[in-house]
């Protein structure tokens, strides 16, 4: 159930969510201002993450989209290689073990996928 006041923010089609494949990129506006976000399914959940490095705040893909390690085992940096594991962003290898990439709440249900900002992580302003 959503807390009140958040708005769900339509994200995708849970068919556009393979098993360890490619992610969906969003925007988010947190208090560095706009930052790229992403989501992946892996374990058949579906989990989101700020596209920031735990090391050094940077884009991890080493392509769009592409977080996955070449197993498909972790998300990888594709700057210095630190290994996250995909179900709760925790550093298990690289140069900051025991750091966390920064999680969003992100829920499936109905066949599609909804972001639930918080108050640190809030969608862009419309364009309308
Ligand atoms: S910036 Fe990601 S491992 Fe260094």
């Amino acid at each position: 159930m959503p807390e009140p006041g958040v708005r769900p923010q339509f994200l995708c089609p849970a068919e556009a969510l393979v098993e360890a494949g490619d992610a969906v990129c969003f925007d988010v506006l947190d208090a560095d201002g706009r930052v790229q976000a992403f989501a992946l399914r892996f374990g058949g959940r579906v989990v989101a993450y700020l596209n920031r490095c735990a090391h050094v705040p940077a884009p991890m893909d080493w392509r769009p989209g592409r977080f996955l390690d070449h197993e498909q085992r972790h998300i990888i940096c594709s700057m210095h290689g630190a290994l996250y594991e995909p179900a709760d962003g925790l550093c298990v290898s690289g140069p900051c073990p025991g750091a966390r990439l920064t999680p969003l709440d992100v829920r499936e249900a109905d066949g599609l996928v909804h972001w639930y900002p918080d108050p640190r992580h809030q969608p862009l302003p419309s364009a309308d």
